[in-house]
């Protein structure tokens, strides 16, 4: 399997930026070797999807409601956004867990509501500066996995330290390597031999510099990326870093 390069846009692009990044992006895309993806806000998420049709570029969306529908002002079922014409979905991103206070278990339900949905989860875990510096990284992310993904789980992890989440700092390449053979481990023991197949994205301050050294590293399937998405130029220099 491929390295997925994933752009999280967050609460960035009205609709005409939106549309020439994603054009910018398509153009750009060609005979690449890893997935492309990216979730823009939900409010263009058709328009992107009609502008990347056709191009390997897929789309996404950034949350998603646990409910099928209901009284839940301002927010979106998964079944919304696959009818939007996202394929995949961010869950638990640091700021939604930070912003929103979700839990693991909410988080759970989320990643639920998207599988039924036909939506692929791109399940977020992190640790925070405090714990990392407290030796608690894996501890903390192992909790969060254990609470967040369901048995029979199939689909993407993302890790992404909070303290390295738009900040232009990232771990070292040894502490990358690092937590992403324990997320490995982790995801055999719960899932068994199919958790093989969940890619481990890294996430926090990816940009061209750093691409090729982040994504050389073992059990790195691909990149979440924030900031460095919203620049054609530089996200497609990040795709060009993947294997
Ligand atoms: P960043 O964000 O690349 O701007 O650090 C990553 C993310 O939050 O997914």
């Amino acid at each position: 399997m491929g390295q997925l390069i994933a752009g999280n846009w967050k609460m960035n692009g009205l609709l005409a930026e939106a549309m020439a990044l994603a054009k910018a992006i398509a153009n750009g895309a060609g005979g690449l070797a890893c997935d492309l993806l990216v979730c823009p806000p939900a409010t263009v998420i058709r328009p992107v999807g009609g502008a990347l049709a056709g191009t390997p570029v897929a789309v996404g969306g950034q949350d998603c409601h646990a409910a099928v529908k209901g009284a839940h002002t301002g927010d979106l079922a998964a079944a919304m956004l696959r009818d939007a014409g996202a394929c995949w979905v961010i869950l638990g991103h640091s700021e939604r867990r930070t912003d929103h206070g979700e839990t693991d278990a909410q988080v759970a339900a989320k990643v639920a509501a998207a599988v039924a949905a036909g939506l692929t989860p791109i399940v977020c875990v992190g640790e925070t500066e405090a714990e990392r510096l407290a030796g608690r990284q894996e501890a903390v992310v192992g909790t969060q996995l254990a609470g967040s993904l369901p048995g029979d789980f199939a689909g993407v992890v993302a890790y992404e330290p909070v303290w390295a989440i738009g900040t232009g700092r990232t771990p070292t390449e040894a502490d990358v390597a690092a937590m992403h053979v324990f997320i490995r481990a982790v995801l055999l023991r719960r899932l068994g031999p199919s958790g093989q197949a969940v890619r481990i994205l890294y996430g926090g301050s990816v940009n061209p510099g750093n691409a090729v050294a982040l994504m050389g590293l073992p059990e790195v399937g691909g990149a979440l990326v924030g900031g460095a998405s919203l620049v054609a130029a530089n996200f497609l220099e990040i795709a060009r870093a993947a294997r």
